[in-house]
């Protein structure tokens, strides 16, 4: 299903970026979860757009839950959040000169000529406000079962955060973090990064990397349904996302299997790896460690600089010089729909296993 996502607990997304309103539906999520509106404002906040590096369209995402809560509680059945678009400019669109690098072609061939294009009309960035949304029940649901999702910038505009170090005390820290870099001076350095590439007219691009700590051994369903195939089918879904490596990733390959394998221990209690390498995944299926994975996240198609395209309805060769609002780079506001959507998967399959 293109606009739904997930088996016991699954997602539909709807609306277009410059229409009446966007909005989610969760079907599966237990009854009796508390609702806690201050968390999902707080998320919503931490996607909106601030400061230089980011598009100058805010949005005051004023949502309103339209089923599945009643008196502050989870009812179980499905659960639907809409969030109305107030501030659209929808002149600076215009129609038949695709961007380069967006989805405003495919789109057009898709859809046959039907597609709302305006600011990229559902294969806008805008939809995601709707996941972070129905995402901040789900982390909330997951929390109070011990299991944490978090996200930091580990690389913008090749500016690198420090890596994980302690990582669950690391999430905790990027719970408050408004910009998810662990060293705040990298922080620093990367805005300005991302500042000099909006003052030309370009954007930036980077790397996430999102750690879930908690979740039991166990979790995963082989072949199809593994728990990284899983994960990435659904962190691939977000726009601007061109790539997702689990543990050492790639970085396995020049290496030995001696160098590569984690060590399984144990202290009379519990069984754990000494290194993880595999970011907490084996056979497809959680072994218990921190899940740990990356996404690469490209440079915000949408530039000032004039760029090649063809005239659809020409058909001949053009040069586009957009208007329009956006965000120079897309990854620190990404990274807390990273997190949103890593919770929705890592809830369906402990629900699907029976871990829920
Ligand atoms: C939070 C967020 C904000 C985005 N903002 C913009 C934007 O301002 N301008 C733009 O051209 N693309 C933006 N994008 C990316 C496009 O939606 C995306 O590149 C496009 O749909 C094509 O999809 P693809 O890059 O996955 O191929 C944003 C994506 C996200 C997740």
């Amino acid at each position: 299903m293109k606009n739904t996502f997930g088996t016991s607990l699954s997602v539909t997304i709807f609306g277009e970026s410059h229409g009446p309103y966007i909005g989610a539906t969760l079907d599966g999520i237990e009854p009796g979860l508390d609702v806690d509106e201050d968390f999902i404002k707080y998320q919503l906040s931490r996607r909106r757009p601030s400061g230089r590096i980011s598009t100058s369209r805010v949005e005051a995402d004023e949502y309103s839950i339209i089923s599945g809560v009643f008196e502050g509680k989870t009812t179980g059945t499905p659960l639907t959040v809409i969030i109305p678009n107030a501030n659209t400019n929808s002149g600076d669109y215009e129609r038949g000169l695709p961007r380069p690098g967006h989805a405003d072609y495919t789109g057009h061939i898709k859809y046959r000529g039907f597609e709302d294009y305006r600011g990229g009309g559902h294969f806008s960035g805008r939809i995601t406000a709707a996941l972070v949304a129905v995402g901040a029940i789900v982390i909330s649901a997951l929390k109070a079962r011990g299991v944490t999702v978090g996200t930091h910038i580990k690389q913008l505009a090749g500016v690198a955060d420090r890596d994980f170090g302690d990582i669950v005390a690391d999430v905790e820290t990027l719970s408050h973090l408004d910009f998810a870099a662990l060293d705040s001076e990298a922080g620093e350095r990367m805005r300005a990064a991302a500042e000099a590439a909006a003052r030309d007219g370009d954007s930036v691009g980077g790397v996430l990397e999102t750690a879930i700590c908690g979740v039991p051994a166990g979790v995963g369903e082989p072949w199809f349904d593994s728990l990284e195939g899983v994960l990435a089918h659904a962190i691939f879904s977000i726009p601007a996302v061109k790539g997702v490596e689990f543990g050492l990733g790639f970085g396995m390959c020049g290496l030995r299997g001696s160098e590569v394998n984690d060590p399984i221990r144990t202290d009379g209690a519990r069984v754990y790896t000494e290194t993880n390498n595999n970011g907490g995944i084996n056979g497809g299926i959680s072994n218990g460690m921190p899940i740990l994975f990356r996404t690469a996240i490209k440079p915000t198609p949408s530039i000032y600089k004039p760029q090649m395209t063809a005239d659809l309805e020409k058909l001949e060769n053009a040069t586009l010089e957009l208007k329009g609002r956006h965000d120079p780079a897309i990854v620190h506001r990404a990274r807390v729909v990273v997190d949103s959507v890593a919770a929705i998967v890592v809830y369906d399959m402990m629900k699907t296993g029976g871990a829920i």
